[in-house]
């Protein structure tokens, strides 16, 4: 079990600004997703190879993690991803990274740190000032994918998206994933292990109305 990095750790003030969508991306104008804890990128790494009409970005707080991914996207040359590292929260919350916020299709919070104790739970990725921003700059009909196997963890993400009336939930049985970020249901690390060892996923998505 990794020890889990404290996001509210001052060494993530200083954030890591996202380039224009022109630097990052070969195909700018591509539908753009966002991972949020992307991890070691596996996930994205699978995605990106397979879609190429779509731009993916993941966003992680390891730093060794993210230099690793970026390493592996110029040795493959993969022109539709890109990461970034710091803490979420932070990134996006910066004034010269919100253009990044308007322009995602979607975004995915996959597997996030749980942050078991009642007094961490600050230190959880979802929190109500960040669903505002999002809220405030997704463009209509841009969707909000979380997935968890902590049932706890499920109930309050769920809890603080819908909390703003900017978000409604999607049945996701009628979503036609196809048309989605992830048309083939590729599975993250986190998910594969879950479902070797037959735990429960709780997952929802949201759309901004
Ligand atoms: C349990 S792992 C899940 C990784 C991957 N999404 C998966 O499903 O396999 C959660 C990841 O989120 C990252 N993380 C936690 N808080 C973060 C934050 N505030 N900003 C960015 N990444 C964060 C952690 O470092 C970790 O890599």
């Amino acid at each position: 079990m990794r020890q889990h990095v404290n996001p509210l750790s001052r060494y993530f003030n200083e954030i890591e600004r996202i380039p224009s969508l022109t630097k990052m991306f070969d195909d700018s104008k591509l539908n753009l997703h966002l991972d949020i804890g992307c991890a070691a990128g596996e996930f994205l790494f699978d995605l990106a190879l397979v879609n190429t009409s779509w731009n993916y970005l993941g966003i992680e707080i390891r730093e060794r993690l993210v230099k690793t991914a970026k390493s592996k996207v110029l040795e493959r040359d993969i022109k539709n991803l890109y990461f970034t590292f710091g803490n979420a929260n932070n990134i996006l919350d910066d004034i010269q990274s919100k253009f990044i916020i308007k322009n995602v299709k979607s975004i995915s919070f996959n597997f996030p740190d749980p942050w078991f104790k009642k007094k961490h739970h600050k230190r959880r990725v979802i929190q109500p000032e960040f669903i505002n921003i999002l809220s405030n700059l997704l463009q209509k009909g841009s969707l909000i994918f979380i997935k968890t196997d902590v049932k706890d963890l499920f109930n309050y993400m769920d809890c603080t998206i819908l909390s703003n009336f900017n978000f409604k939930k999607i049945d996701k049985n009628d979503f036609n994933y196809s048309q989605s970020f992830n048309p083939n249901k590729v599975q993250t690390n986190r998910e594969k292990y879950v479902i070797e060892n037959h735990l429960d996923i709780f997952e929802s998505i949201y759309i901004k109305i």
